[in-house]
């Protein structure tokens, strides 16, 4: 591990369908984020977290869904991005302080090696506060997880 990597401030939130996905907005999303949203479909989940913060980008692989979430909200900010390109998401030119995942793919077990890598690009580069993310392998990992501290 690098030494940046042990320096991370980010904070990783799994969780797991769509429900929970959406809980965490009201906790984690505060008037002064900058929020940049991967796998925005149709816009649903957008038009929450835009209610709570200064901005939010949104974005998705699908040219098709990036159309039609522009239609459904004219007034709001939609760019085409495939999620793996973090070189991509830093070109937007933004200081995001959160980021939301939800792409298709990443709540399967064989998923979580995936998970892991992305969060820790974003982390690495973006370096938000927080990354709130979809998969079901990551809540499932986590909640198996102890952070070992020297006296426990
Ligand atoms: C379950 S939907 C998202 C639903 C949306 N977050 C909501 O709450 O309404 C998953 C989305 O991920 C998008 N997607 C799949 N792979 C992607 C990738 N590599 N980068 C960005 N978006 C991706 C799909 O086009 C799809 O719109």
């Amino acid at each position: 591990m690098s030494e940046k990597q042990l320096k991370l401030k980010t904070m990783f939130i799994g969780t797991r369908k769509v429900k929970e996905y959406r809980e965490t907005i009201p906790i984690w999303v505060k008037e002064d984020d900058v929020v940049l949203e991967i796998g925005c479909e149709w816009g649903t989940t957008t038009r929450l977290i835009a209610e709570r913060c200064k901005e939010v980008i949104r974005t998705d692989i699908s040219p098709e869904c990036i159309q039609r979430a522009r239609e459904k909200h004219p007034d709001l900010h939609f760019e085409v991005l495939d999620g793996f390109d973090v070189r991509a998401a830093l070109d937007l030119g933004k200081e995001f302080t959160k980021v939301y995942i939800d792409i298709s793919g990443l709540s399967g077990y064989r998923a979580l090696m995936d998970v892991i890598s992305l969060l820790m690009m974003y982390a690495t580069v973006l370096r938000p506060e927080a990354i709130i993310i979809k998969s079901g392998a990551l809540k499932h990992f986590a909640a198996h997880c102890y952070a070992w501290r020297s006296g426990d």
